[in-house]
């Protein structure tokens, strides 16, 4: 996957984002077996398009977003901001004042080829030259919890059955640094 573009959206891509955010949504919710959480899921629609809002309106200042483009094709996104109440709510607010990384939306057909890992590697560079000491990511969902676990280790907090009977809610907080290393090992 040597053809992927890092960079940070435009008003231009706007659209093609929205998109891809009900797209991932909606393939997710299915394969986790809730694809009949219609209200759950417009609120995750809604809150993703407010982080993008508040990206442009503060200039990347409130809310930072990288985009991962292939072949002129958006397939990829992240997005970093301060902790949000469910984070600061599942780490008694351990990490209230902490830098949360989320929005990491891989569209489906592009999944497993290392997108991800690539956004993740290029967020923890740019919170590293702003001094970012530590930073925190959560799932809900099993198929990431398990991608998490095999990058991250195990959870630094789990709030069991969040979700539900079987459906955990799992946090990782990490020094940025030992994070940068994780990634950077992987290549
Ligand atoms: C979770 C997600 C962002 C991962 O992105 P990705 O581009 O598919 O991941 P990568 O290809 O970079 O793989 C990262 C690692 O996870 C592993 N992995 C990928 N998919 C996996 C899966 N379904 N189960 C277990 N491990 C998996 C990869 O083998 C890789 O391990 P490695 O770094 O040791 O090689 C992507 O699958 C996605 O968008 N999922 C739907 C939305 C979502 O749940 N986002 C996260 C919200 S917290």
């Amino acid at each position: 996957m040597n053809k992927i573009v890092i960079r940070r959206p435009e008003k231009k891509d706007i659209c093609e984002i929205h998109n891809l955010f009900n797209l991932v949504i909606e393939d997710t919710f299915s394969r986790e077996g809730f694809e009949e959480l219609i209200e759950q899921m417009d609120g995750i629609f809604d809150e993703k398009t407010n982080y993008l809002k508040e990206d442009f309106a503060s200039k990347g200042v409130e809310r930072y977003f990288l985009i991962a483009e292939y072949e002129n094709k958006i397939v990829g996104t992240i997005e970093s901001g301060p902790s949000s109440k469910l984070l600061i709510e599942s780490t008694n607010k351990t990490y209230e004042n902490s830098i949360e990384i989320g929005t990491v939306f891989v569209l489906p057909e592009h999944q497993q080829l290392g997108i991800g890992s690539l956004l993740l590697k290029a967020m923890c560079k740019k919170l590293a030259s702003e001094n970012i000491k530590e930073i925190c990511i959560q799932s809900g969902y099993k198929i990431a919890g398990a991608v998490w676990r095999k990058k991250l280790g195990k959870p630094t907090f789990i709030v069991d059955e969040y979700w539900g009977e079987d459906y955990d809610h799992l946090v990782w907080c990490n020094q940025l640094s030992r994070v940068g290393d994780i990634i950077v090992n992987d290549g």
